[in-house]
């Protein structure tokens, strides 16, 4: 499986699937990453770990289907099956996620349906929630809506900080995301209409 990871920061999901890849853990192999900011660390990551890393920024402008157009012609020229977003900062056009629908993941810091879009730390604390998590979905046209694959929670403790709590989240992240990327590799992942099947079975 050629899996292509689109990212616009840090990368640390990046850095979970590249290791994952060298243990031998995922029958796959990043053929290449993209980042649409050029100082994402992430970048540094994938040149440590030997991966061919393009920077694709939006120019001045430049409308959501002319950029999503050249993203896509980059993810063909890699010949991608598998389209990764780690943190990938920017809304897709319907376009570009019915092209690569049912192989096109994302990871998303909330317990899905709960807090799509940001901030999601600071509104699960506000809210007074007693658990928080992360989601791995299938990327649908709906922001943050597609079928979700896999879950991991974690506890909001009374006297809880930010930076805590998204520590907590990003440990569970590193977790989870490898592992629904080599059940996709292993064939065992379909998106239909609503949901998600992991071996025919709906998740
Ligand atoms: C993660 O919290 C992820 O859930 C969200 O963006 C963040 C990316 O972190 N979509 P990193 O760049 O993988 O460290």
């Amino acid at each position: 499986t050629r899996i292509a990871v689109v990212i616009s920061g840090s990368g640390s999901n990046l850095q979970a699937i590249i290791d994952a890849c060298a243990d031998g853990g995922i029958p796959g192999r990043i053929v290449g990453v993209i980042s649409n900011r050029g100082e994402a660390f992430g970048l540094t990551r994938a040149a440590d770990a030997g991966i061919p890393a393009i920077t694709l920024s939006a120019e001045k402008g430049e409308s959501r289907e002319s950029y999503d157009a050249r993203l896509a012609a980059q993810l063909d020229a890699l010949e991608t099956d598998l389209v990764v977003l780690a943190g990938f900062m920017r809304i897709l056009s319907p376009a570009l996620v019915q092209k690569f629908a049912g192989r096109m993941l994302n990871i998303h810091p909330s317990l899905l349906p709960k807090y799509t879009g940001l901030d999601t730390h600071r509104r699960a604390m506000a809210a007074g929630d007693r658990e928080h998590g992360c989601s791995v979905h299938f990327v649908t046209e709906e922001l943050d809506g597609g079928p979700v694959i896999l879950q991991a929670k974690v506890p909001i403790f009374a006297d809880d900080s930010i930076e805590a709590l998204t520590q907590r989240v990003h440990t569970q992240e590193h977790r989870i995301y490898p592992l629904v990327v080599k059940w996709f590799c292993e064939g065992r992942l379909t998106m239909t209409e609503q949901a998600a099947l992991l071996d025919g079975e709906r998740l």
